[in-house]
């Protein structure tokens, strides 16, 4: 399949309800003082969320009935992590079926996020390996904790830098350590001895912490930018095992994350598909013969 198909196939068509948020909430931002357009904006996200989160009871309700058990614990972890998370249900479904793939196949390493924020899309790693894995692997979370850094040139394209609901300037989609650190050590009670809450710009952190982290099973990229992509590739991609996977959160809605993965994947001659997560995101698993 030639890049373009896959690519155009891989083309994020949002629903309804982010249809209109593409229009509702821009327009918001144009009309409202900064601090009121703040206040409607979390009012009408904290809303969403919350019926998001009703009507995945329904589901939940339904999967359990089937007694198919890791169909139960998919959904029932799904529901209790969608508050921590910014990526929704299909996020955090993708980043259960793609950790019990690599259980499933007994592929070693760590679990490696960059773009963590509150925590959840990591937080679901874990507890899929938890329940579903032999040992603890080792949790890497690489995170400003201060929210996104400006975008780069390499993110534009017709003077946007994507496809998303709101407009994301320096600061946004901010997650504290102390949010992540009551989730990770509190809430779930994951041990400090293997989870890693890495502080910093990835420009500084990821080639600093590299060789550290070691091998890899999961890379999870959720840094949204050129910048915040590319550099945890070069600096991770040849520590992933082989069979283990990387996912992109932002391929299809971020013009600069979709630029850093094409161009890492033709450098590399990558040949393994990119699958689609079907809200934006893909994935691709690293094959015996992409290693060097
Ligand atoms: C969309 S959010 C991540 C969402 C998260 N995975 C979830 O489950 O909700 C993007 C995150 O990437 C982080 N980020 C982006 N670029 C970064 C960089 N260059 N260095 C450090 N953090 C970065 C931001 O701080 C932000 O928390």
């Amino acid at each position: 399949m030639s890049e373009v198909m896959q690519n155009d196939d891989l083309a994020y068509r949002p629903g309804l309800a982010g249809r209109v948020a593409r229009v509702v909430i821009p327009l918001l931002h144009k009309i409202l003082p900064f601090g009121a357009y703040r206040f409607v904006y979390n009012l009408l996200y904290g809303t969403y969320v919350r019926l998001l989160r009703l009507g995945y009871l329904l589901r939940l309700v339904l999967v359990r009935l089937t007694g198919n058990r890791r169909a139960s614990l998919r959904a029932t972890l799904t529901y209790r992590l969608l508050p921590f998370t910014m990526g929704g249900r299909k996020a955090l479904e993708n980043a259960f079926d793609v950790m019990a793939m690599v259980e499933d196949h007994g592929v070693p390493g760590a679990i490696v996020e960059c773009g963590v924020a509150q925590g959840g899309t990591s937080a679901m790693l874990a507890v899929a390996n938890r329940h579903l894995g032999a040992a603890g692997r080792r949790k890497w979370l690489f995170d400003s904790y201060e929210g996104l850094p400006e975008p780069t040139k390499e993110d534009y394209e017709g003077g946007k830098t994507g496809d998303f609901i709101r407009p994301l300037p320096k600061g946004a989609c901010l997650g504290t350590v102390e949010q992540v650190e009551a989730l990770m050590f509190g809430r779930l009670r994951f041990s400090r001895d293997d989870t890693f809450l890495v502080k910093g710009w990835f420009q500084d952190t990821v080639p600093q912490h590299a060789a550290s982290v070691g091998e890899i099973a999961v890379l999870r990229l959720d840094g949204d930018w050129y910048e915040s992509t590319k550099i945890p590739l070069d600096h991770f991609y040849d520590s992933v095992a082989p069979g283990g996977v990387v996912i992109v959160d932002d391929y299809g809605t971020c013009f600069g994350s979709k630029k850093a993965v094409d161009e890492f994947r033709r450098e590399r001659n990558l040949t393994s598909p990119l699958i689609a997560d079907g809200r934006g995101g893909v994935w691709f698993e690293k094959r015996p013969e992409d290693t060097d």
